[in-house]
């Protein structure tokens, strides 16, 4: 039992993004599950997160908005539906948030590059090479892949200007040696891919300052450099402690850290990168990285650029927070890639929640209250040969759970705890409590026993899911009736492995519904029309088609014959869904036809007496049978994604056959 002892967890701190989405969300709900059940075994866990607010995409991003970087990321960080607001709806239960734009971290990420640069293992050098800027990542021509960045594949930039270089190339044995030899790195398949991708070819010494930018922490002893942004961004998990700081004073209590729950593609930073600066300043080294997968989307990563981004507000606000909660932790196995789909986020919903662990929880509350108004009876008659497969599941369900939760194997721990609930409603269609119900004089014992072993197993099971779904498990708790009397005893991880710590003549509360059971056409109905709202939201105001490149010369341009032409009959022509014919005066006396495919955008009726411009030279063309005999000229634009039409009327006064020159 590990009260008291501490534990110190982290996310990776955030790029601030207008469009945080569920795979965002998924590595800071895992952390906080982790942190939770830590606290409920009693330890002092300090849970950090945060964001990571330096770099060049940031001031790119800043001066496409038209604002300073610090408005930038102020907004997105602090503002409505922002980061902070997001980890707020997740429930997330962080101790600390950190930002790299904080005057304490800025300071200390100052003192800890002069540091390194004192020892020597920081020296200047020139960089020649390629940087992603979406990444923030520098890579030599042989770690691209088609010439593109390896980890997004977009297109990389030539890079070359004076900097700082860490002597990374110093560790490499170390490294590698912590990677195979020690369970530094989990889960194992990332260690191979570490040391057969980087360490293997050779590992280089690290571009660590940059002059092309400005939106950094500035070396202080070297203007105009700042400190690449991979420096300033993983000290965080130090600085955020105290160190070379007076904000806090908790480093020595925390570090190392216990853990650092990390995303695949930054598992490079955390595993080579980020210990190798451990080594140099002769700190200890963070205890574990651990890589997890990817949340994808159709087979492919969610990102704002590929407009595939699943909203947690939606998910949220449609499902309850602890709903996705349980989704996110009980669908996808930890240390791999995993399919979102919100096929599969109801079916979870529905077959978990609604169907096992509602109708557990319904049924029980539903016969106790009704067949014992006033709280169980004191008299209860066991009955071993049916009791104790549920009983022993129940009693062992907490180190099963705890061994899973212990190798972050989430799923596996929420299995366990649905293998005992699967039991438990065998356990009611067994002991039959509505037929025992009928004599009460000769079942009552019987009956009252029944329903104390299905309440005492919910009991069990909600202390364990509590780190999952915090809220619901106090709801379950109110129903149940526990801790009425206790004040808190039935609710803790020591109580989860004794059975009979509910109060044997427990009254209980049957609640609402918790779980709800989804309508899956519909509610995927509404989140598709919710999708594709937000897509058209997303897309750009106004687009107007990019001007020409190639010139005209004038000569050829006066080839063109413009008219005014006016409308003296429009009509839609049959079988076409897009087609006018128009019958137009253009000055000659001999009527014009002209065919145009406008009818999306006019009626018929709305046109005639208009005056409008053809081009009256082109050659005739048949269209649906009919001639056409020149073109209408009309203004087109994109709003929204939906393409707009304009025909082109001018002045009535402008006599029909005018020349426009
Ligand atoms: N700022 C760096 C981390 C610095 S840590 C010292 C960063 N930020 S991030 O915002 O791009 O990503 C934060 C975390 O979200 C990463 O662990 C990343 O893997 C995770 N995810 C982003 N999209 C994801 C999915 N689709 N699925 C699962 N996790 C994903 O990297």
């Amino acid at each position: 039992m590990p009260e008291n002892e501490k534990f110190y967890i982290t996310t990776p701190i955030y790029y601030p993004s207008d469009k945080l989405h569920i795979g965002h969300a998924y590595c800071t709900v895992c952390t906080d599950a982790m942190a939770r059940y830590k606290r409920l075994q009693g330890c002092d866990v300090m849970f950090l997160t945060g964001t990571d607010e330096h770099g060049q995409k940031i001031e790119t991003k800043a001066r496409e908005a038209g604002v300073e970087p610090q408005e930038f990321v102020d907004r997105i960080v602090d503002g409505p539906k922002g980061v902070k607001d997001l980890w707020e709806l997740m429930n997330i239960s962080n101790d600390r948030f950190i930002r790299t734009t904080d005057p304490y971290h800025v300071k200390a990420i100052q003192k800890i590059f002069r540091a390194m640069y004192d020892k020597g293992d920081i020296y200047k050098g020139k960089y020649v090479g390629k940087y992603c800027k979406d990444c923030e990542a520098f890579w030599t021509e042989t770690q691209l892949v088609d010439g593109k960045c390896p980890d997004c594949g977009r297109e990389v930039q030539d890079a070359e200007e004076e900097a700082y270089f860490f002597r990374l190339s110093k560790y490499a044995d170390r490294i590698r040696h912590l990677l195979e030899d020690t369970d530094f790195l989990e889960p194992r398949s990332r260690v191979h891919e570490m040391v057969n991708n980087f360490i293997k070819p050779g590992l280089e010494d690290l571009c660590v300052s940059r002059t092309s930018f400005t939106w950094g922490v500035p070396v202080d002893f070297d203007p105009g450099h700042v400190v690449y942004v991979w420096v300033d961004a993983l000290f965080n998990y130090m600085t955020a402690l105290g160190f070379q700081n007076d904000q806090y004073h908790d480093y020595d209590k925390y570090w190392p850290a216990d853990v650092h729950f990390v995303g695949k593609e930054i598992v490079r930073f955390h595993s080579i990168i980020w210990p190798a600066f451990c080594m140099s300043l002769d700190l200890p080294l963070p205890k574990k990285v651990y890589g997890h997968g990817w949340l994808l989307l159709d087979g492919g990563k969610m990102s704002k650029s590929k407009g595939n981004v699943v909203d947690p507000y939606v998910l949220a606000e449609k499902f309850g927070v602890d709903a996705l909660r349980f989704f996110l932790l009980r669908t996808f196995p930890f240390g791999s890639d995993g399919n979102f789909s919100n096929e599969l986020l109801i079916q979870t919903i529905n077959t978990d929640l609604a169907n096992d662990l509602g109708n557990l929880l319904s049924r029980t509350t539903a016969m106790a209250e009704k067949y014992f108004p006033d709280g169980l009876p004191a008299d209860q008659a066991e009955d071993a040969g049916k009791d104790a497969e549920l009983i022993g599941m129940a009693s062992s369900l907490r180190d099963k759970y705890e061994a899973a939760m212990e190798k972050y194997q989430f799923q596996d721990a929420l299995s366990e705890i649905f293998k005992v609930i699967d039991r438990a409603n065998k356990y009611i269609d067994e002991n039959a409590p509505w037929a025992l119900a009928k004599d009460m004089e000769a079942n009552g014992a019987r009956l009252g026993r029944v329903l104390y072993n299905l309440l005492e197993t919910l009991r069990i099971c909600t202390v364990l899911l509590s780190p999952f779904m915090p809220d619901t498990a106090e709801a379950i708790f109110g129903q149940l009736g526990t801790c009425e009397s206790c004040g808190g005893c039935s609710k803790t991880w020591e109580s989860a492995k004794v059975w009979g710590t509910l109060t044997s003549t427990v009254a209980v509360h049957k609640g609402e519904n918790l779980f709800p059971r989804i309508d899956a056409d519909k509610a995927i109905a509404e989140l598709e029309a919710a999708a594709e709202a937000a897509k058209k939201a997303a897309l750009p105001a106004l687009e107007i088609e990019p001007f020409a490149t190639e010139n005209v010369d004038f000569d050829t341009f006066c080839k063109s014959d413009f008219r005014a032409v006016k409308v003296k009959a429009c009509e839609a022509v049959k079988k076409s869904e897009k087609l006018l014919k128009f019958t137009l005066d253009d000055g000659t006396g001999t009527d014009r036809q002209i065919l145009s495919g406008i009818h999306k955008w006019y009626e018929p009726a709305d046109l005639v007496g208009k005056t409008l411009v053809a081009i009256v030279n082109l050659p005739p063309r048949k269209m649906m049978g009919l001639e056409s005999c020149g073109m209408l000229l009309s203004a087109v634009h994109t709003e929204k994604g939906e393409e707009v039409l304009h025909l082109i009327m001018v002045d009535d006064a402008i006599p029909a056959g005018a020349k426009l020159c």
